[in-house]
């Protein structure tokens, strides 16, 4: 039975949902239903549909006592609300149900599990939240939290291990049927590790190991660990706190994390090979994976990033916060690549292809247009000379566009959402280091109603950032410096 919270919940997500319009949210994004979304929680797949919760404040548009938010969908790209699946409603989670993951139990059971956040009132006044597992076994709608809740807390940390960041289980089944969970916490060193906990039926846990520390490597605490093995390798993400940039990566503050390595199944033991950030661009962390039924590892990320969320489109929007598009991974040459998922496809009508066109100054391409698009472009140079600076603008009309540029000499492409409908200081662009020898680039741009996603060379780079520009803003022009040449096919998406 539902506690008074809960229904509270549900009872004001149905009412309030009504007050946005269909076209004022993300065609195919997942946005919170009413108020507030951050990180995705229990990404799975169970009875038939794609789950997907999320950390949920439904009663405003800013961060408050998180719920679980949730949806449902069978091509990941249309979501269905269900009614809101976890509140913070128990002792040992008044003040938060953070984040988790899901698995099905050999019953049929769906379980969750998340973070039970507890305010503890300090000597010196002040508070820190006390942070423990906690479970809840539903049908895929219903859901009811365990009765030896937490199932972990501070007994279960290794020695000098923060009770006070221990968040965001994943938990995964191997092959043997037996189950692992990976948590991040803070050891004394005040940056990240992730610890490794086992389980035979999901319901016991017990401390395994330090998967793999940072050792202040990669900012601070490891926020939203997801462990996996894909192509022969193994692939930690995870989102840290407070990283320093480091060249042309890490430059999101609060960024995200891939570490690709070998790993031993037996000792369960993960050697670090080599590291990179997951997205290139502004808006992304806290990414979740799920291995589909047919053997796609997909991702989803919480598209939006803690520094930037003043940037909105009012300053009391009815909802914010929107997810990812699902992306399928794989590793290539000890680097991640992402690739939208192919459900999108599906969504693809009104083709607009142009062969071999050339750009010389600026350029628009009839049928080129829209804010719901999936574009995909192949640019080169002129014969005997390199361009000095090619540009693509999105989202256009006589006052705001979104652009990326490309200077082929510098081998970065720059993603600017300056002229995107911000009224704030904030910084608006990010750059990445992209392949491009002899000028020479593969561009996959995603449009929805509020975001641009661009996957450079085949998903080599992955660069998201969510946009406020006006809907009429419909516009896409090209500007090369130069002379550019270039094969386009834009779909709408529908
Ligand atoms: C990451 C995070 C998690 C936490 C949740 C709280 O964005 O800080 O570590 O569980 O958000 O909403």
């Amino acid at each position: 039975m539902a506690s008074q919270t809960l229904r509270e919940a549900r009872k004001y997500e149905e009412a309030c949902e009504k007050l946005i319009k269909e076209a004022e949210r993300p065609a195919f994004h997942l946005s919170a239903r009413i108020g507030w979304m951050n990180d995705p929680n229990g990404f799975s797949y169970y009875n038939g549909v794609y789950h997907m919760f999320y950390q949920y404040h439904p009663y405003d548009s800013v961060w408050g006592p998180m719920h679980w938010g949730h949806a449902v969908s069978r091509d990941l790209l249309h979501w269905e609300y269900l009614p809101a699946a976890l509140a913070p409603d128990e002792i040992y989670d008044r003040d938060g149900c953070f984040s988790g993951s899901a698995l099905t139990l050999p019953d049929g059971r769906h379980l969750l599990m998340y973070t039970g956040v507890v305010q503890e009132r300090q000597k010196n006044g002040g508070t820190l939240e006390i942070q423990a597992q906690c479970l809840a076994v539903g049908d895929g709608t219903d859901y009811e939290k365990y009765e030896n809740n937490p199932v972990l807390d501070e007994k279960d940390l290794p020695e000098g291990s923060s009770r006070f960041d221990f968040r965001d289980p994943k938990m995964w089944q191997k092959e043997d049927g037996t189950y692992c969970c990976v948590v991040g916490n803070r050891p004394a060193d005040g940056s990240g590790h992730i610890l490794l906990y086992t389980s035979t039926n999901g319901f016991h846990w017990n401390f395994k190991k330090v998967f793999i520390a940072n050792h202040n490597r990669f900012g601070l605490m490891w926020e939203c660990p997801d462990f996996f093995l894909l192509d022969g390798k193994g692939v930690l993400l995870t989102s840290p706190q407070d990283m320093m940039p480091q060249g042309f990566e890490y430059h999101n503050g609060n960024g995200t994390l891939c570490l690709i390595g070998s790993y031993d199944g037996y000792t369960d033991t993960f050697c670090e090979e080599s590291s990179q950030s997951i997205d290139y661009g502004i808006d992304f962390y806290a990414p979740q994976t799920i291995l589909a039924p047919d053997g796609r590892r997909i991702m989803i990320g919480w598209m939006q990033n803690w520094d930037t969320c003043s940037t909105r489109v009012s300053e009391r929007p009815l909802w914010f916060g929107q997810m990812s598009l699902p992306r399928e991974l794989h590793v290539k040459n000890g680097r991640l690549y992402q690739w939208p998922v192919k459900e999108l496809d599906a969504m693809r009508s009104g083709k607009a292809a142009y062969q071999n066109v050339h750009v010389h100054g600026t350029a628009r391409f009839a049928g080129i247009c829209g804010r719901r698009v999936d574009m995909e472009l192949s640019i080169r140079p002129g014969s005997n000379t390199m361009y000095r600076k090619f540009s693509i603008r999105l989202a256009q009309d006589e006052e705001f566009y979104t652009s990326l540029s490309l200077r082929p000499e510098e081998s970065i492409l720059k993603i600017d959402r300056k002229f995107s409908g911000s009224r704030r200081a904030v910084i608006h662009q990010r750059r990445s280091l992209v392949d491009c020898k002899n000028g020479e680039l593969k561009l996959r741009i995603i449009l929805d109603r509020f975001s641009v996603e661009v996957f450079v060379n085949g998903g080599e780079q992955a660069m998201s950032a969510t946009i406020y520009t006006r809907q009429e803003a419909d516009g896409i022009s090209f500007l090369a410096d130069g002379d550019v040449w270039m094969d386009i096919v834009k779909y709408d998406l529908v």
